[in-house]
């Protein structure tokens, strides 16, 4: 699958409608300006789900999913940003081209395509192998066919055989054009130290890694040899496009299934996996064979909240694997585990039975996780105290990573029934990990903070102070509410809410210090503001996206508008022409068709400021809540959407005021409400600092004591500053 080229994203960007995207998903009824629904990403009776066709935009007012067309197909769908350009293309009759790359555009293409493209060609090329050559028949099919594996799963696994001889699969690969870097670069091949290349897999089953979107990123190859000489496995090494952590193996063919089922099951190879779709159970996956990551956790979190772990009953093995449950219920997952009988694997365990045997045996047996931790651990625990009370810390622990409140009290109330500890005294030790737990996550986050601080302090030109640890015995709990975010933030965030919502329309004009006047936008305003006073984002999201949306109106704004300008204008001309072509038609005397003309032309008028003016007004928001980037996507909906009040002195006019009405007021004053707060955080720095170090240095105090003199009087500045550049009246494009 090639890459879809900017000007197809574009044309369907363009033509995906957000009204007519969701009523693919939502029935749809009209509510004031907007259409409204039950919302598709969680169960409600009453509809909070609405939808803004001029801004393009849905969102649940509840649980706040929503986006652009895209950002909606890609969360109802659970897709890649691509994958839901593609739906949207073939919904609104969009080609995109997909084909063969030439010589030279292979060349150009990126490393990253290119290594996926050589993956894909080995697959094939291992896929013909074992079902058209007498070698592969003979060899990996019969394999396959004695481990009873049907033609369907190796089609749906993509499996293959490779062939003995020592560069079977470079030779291919070199006859259809590809080059010897990339089949390095994929661990595919190799070269021995007389140059000559030799394919990693030779006489092997083949396994294909696939990504959640289906492009392969890594092989297994399992020998078919019974001795222990040769390793069971080889697989590919990791490279830019494969981390064994990131991949979860099945889950490109489990998707549909687990979100279907909303559950997961987790097992720990890929014969299981196999045998398991096989026998119908299709919303199976495997770690193959590590420990489960956070990047794997993430992934399935991304499609359920239940994930069932399935255990062969290997001691060793489980004991082994409960550390990486814990990650599960620290993400927030529903964990259940399930035990299957002595000697059994799932992949044996699905091929002796049958696919509603498996299903009622898993329906039968699958418990809660922690119960079974509980029996696991205490295990040969009777008589020793010391490895009891050992046991019960462990499971205190992960009771203590669970997030959700109610979950952690219930599995406290079971547990002390079963280790027979009062309930007081788990929940003392549950509080006690918790405590020290967000105990670390503080520190980390304000060492983050400080660091960030810095960045600010040094623009200031203060040099970085305050060490995290002083600090932390000064006011504890204060501090742990404040590490949760800069204190900065919500400043910074009004910024770029102004910036994305607002940020083309014309703000009015700036008098310099020399008296130049200069119209601004609204972007530019900001940007000027912040240049001048040598701040930038401390966030570096908010930073990230506010530099995008200054790209956007920069780069690509003139020609949109201009070319926006002109279908309008082409509308403006053939609505007058209709126009005029009935006034002609109905009215007979000079005098009425002079001003029926004059009315019309006035509305058409007003037709087309009004078009351009919300052109204008949603330009940012509208293109950025877009973006393949999933942080520019989701703050600009978060942004662009968010419900502002204005305050009482504005509501009291006697018409309804809005926010756009007051921007050469509240853009400012955002401005100057962030510069003050960056003063204030460095006053209140300074203070604490003081306090510290008076008694032991009385110069650095006096030092200091100057440094907040400068600061206070700075304040004052800058609140005069503001008076001179108030932004002088208003004028609109209109
Ligand atoms: N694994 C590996 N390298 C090995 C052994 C195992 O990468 N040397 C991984 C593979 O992903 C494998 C998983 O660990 O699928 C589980 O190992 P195992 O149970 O030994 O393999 P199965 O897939 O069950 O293979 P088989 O049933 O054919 O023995
Ligand atoms: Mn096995």
């Amino acid at each position: 699958m090639g890459r879809i080229d900017d000007a197809t994203v574009q044309r369907i960007l363009d033509a995906a409608d957000i009204v007519d995207v969701v009523s693919d998903y939502v029935k749809l009824r009209r509510r004031g300006s907007g259409f409204i629904g039950l919302c598709p990403f969680h169960n409600e009776r009453t509809p909070s789900f609405s939808v803004s066709k001029t801004k393009g935009i849905c969102r649940c007012f509840s649980c706040g999913k929503g986006g652009s067309p895209v950002g909606f197909i890609m969360e109802v769908e659970q897709m890649t940003y691509p994958e839901a350009l593609r739906l949207l293309a073939r919904k609104y009759n969009i080609e995109i081209e997909e084909r063969e790359l030439s010589a030279e555009e292979r060349e150009a293409a990126t490393e990253r395509e290119s290594m996926m493209a050589i993956n894909e060609f080995a697959m094939q090329h291992f896929e013909r192998n074992m079902l058209k050559t007498t070698e592969g028949q003979n060899i990996g099919l019969s394999y396959f066919r004695e481990r009873g594996i049907n033609d369907a799963m190796i089609k749906r696994f993509h499996l293959g055989y490779s062939m003995e001889q020592r560069d079977a699969l470079y030779k291919a690969a070199v006859a259809a054009g590809f080059k010897g870097e990339y089949l390095l670069k994929t661990s595919l091949c190799l070269q021995n130290e007389r140059g000559e290349w030799r394919d990693r897999f030779r006489g092997r089953v083949i396994f294909p890694v696939f990504t959640v979107s289906g492009k392969v990123v890594a092989f297994g190859g399992r020998t078919l040899r019974k001795d222990k000489e040769v390793a069971k496995y080889v697989n590919s090494s990791e490279s830019i496009i494969y981390s064994k952590s990131r991949e979860l193996y099945g889950l490109y063919q489990a998707k549909p299934e687990i979100v279907r089922k909303d559950k997961c099951i987790l097992v720990e190879g890929y014969m299981d996996v196999i045998s398991m779709h096989q026998a119908g159970i299709q919303n199976v996956v495997a770690s193959s064979g590590t420990s489960l990551t956070e990047g794997q956790i993430r992934l399935i979190h991304r499609f359920t909240e239940n994930v069932t772990v399935i255990y062969d009953s290997d001691p060793a093995g489980i004991k082994a694997s409960l550390r990486g449950i814990d990650m599960l219920l620290a993400e927030g997952l529903m964990i259940k585990v399930l035990l299957l009988p002595d000697g059994d694997d799932p992949d044996s365990f699905a091929q002796s039975h049958s696919a509603s045997e498996v299903e009622e045996y898993i329906a039968a047996n699958e418990g809660d996780f922690i119960k079974f931790k509980t029996r696991i651990m205490l295990e040969g625990t009777e008589n020793d105290p010391i490895s009891r009370s050992r046991a019960i810390n462990d499971i205190v622990r992960t009771i203590s990573v669970i997030p959700d409140p109610m979950l952690r009290t219930m599995y406290i109330g079971e547990c002390s029934r079963t280790l027979g500890v009062s309930e007081n005294l788990l929940t003392l030790q549950v509080e006690k990990l918790m405590a020290e737990a967000a105990e670390r996550r503080a520190a980390d986050e304000q060492r983050e903070r400080l660091r960030r601080q810095a960045g600010i302090a040094s623009v200031d030109n203060h040099p970085p102070q305050a060490e995290p640890q002083q600090q932390r015995q000064e006011a504890p709990v204060v501090r742990t509410e404040a590490a949760k975010s800069s204190p900065l933030a919500p400043y910074e965030r009004e910024i770029l809410r102004y910036a994305l919502r607002y940020g083309m329309l014309y703000l009015g004009d700036v008098v310099d210090v020399d008296g130049e006047v200069k119209p601004f936008n609204v972007i530019e305003y900001i940007v000027h503001e912040m240049a001048e006073d040598e701040i930038c984002f401390t966030s570096a999201e908010f930073g990230h996206v506010f530099n995008e949306a200054v790209r956007l109106s920069r780069g690509d704004w003139q020609n949109d508008l201009a070319r926006f300008t002109e279908r309008q204008e082409q509308q403006r001309q053939q609505a007058m022409a209709d126009g005029i072509e009935r006034i002609r038609q109905e009215c007979t005397d000079l005098a009425s068709i002079q001003k029926a003309e004059k009315v019309l032309k006035e509305r058409v008028d007003a037709e087309f400021d009004e078009s351009i003016d919300t052109y204008t007004t949603e330009y940012l928001g509208r293109i950025l809540a877009s973006s393949a980037d999933d942080t520019v996507r989701t703050l600009t909906v978060d942004l662009v959407n968010e419900k502002h009040k204005l305050s009482k002195i504005h509501t009291k006019y006697a018409h309804m005021e809005t926010e756009r009405d007051h921007l050469n007021d509240l853009v400012p004053m955002a401005l100057y409400n962030l510069k003050a707060a960056m003063i204030e955080l460095r006053i209140c720095e300074i203070q604490v600092r003081i306090k510290e170090v008076q008694a032991t240095s009385i110069d650095e105090a006096l030092a200091l004591m100057r440094e907040q003199k400068d600061l206070e009087a700075m304040k004052v500045e800058l609140a005069r500053y503001l008076g001179e550049r108030t932004i002088s009246q208003r004028r609109f494009r209109r």
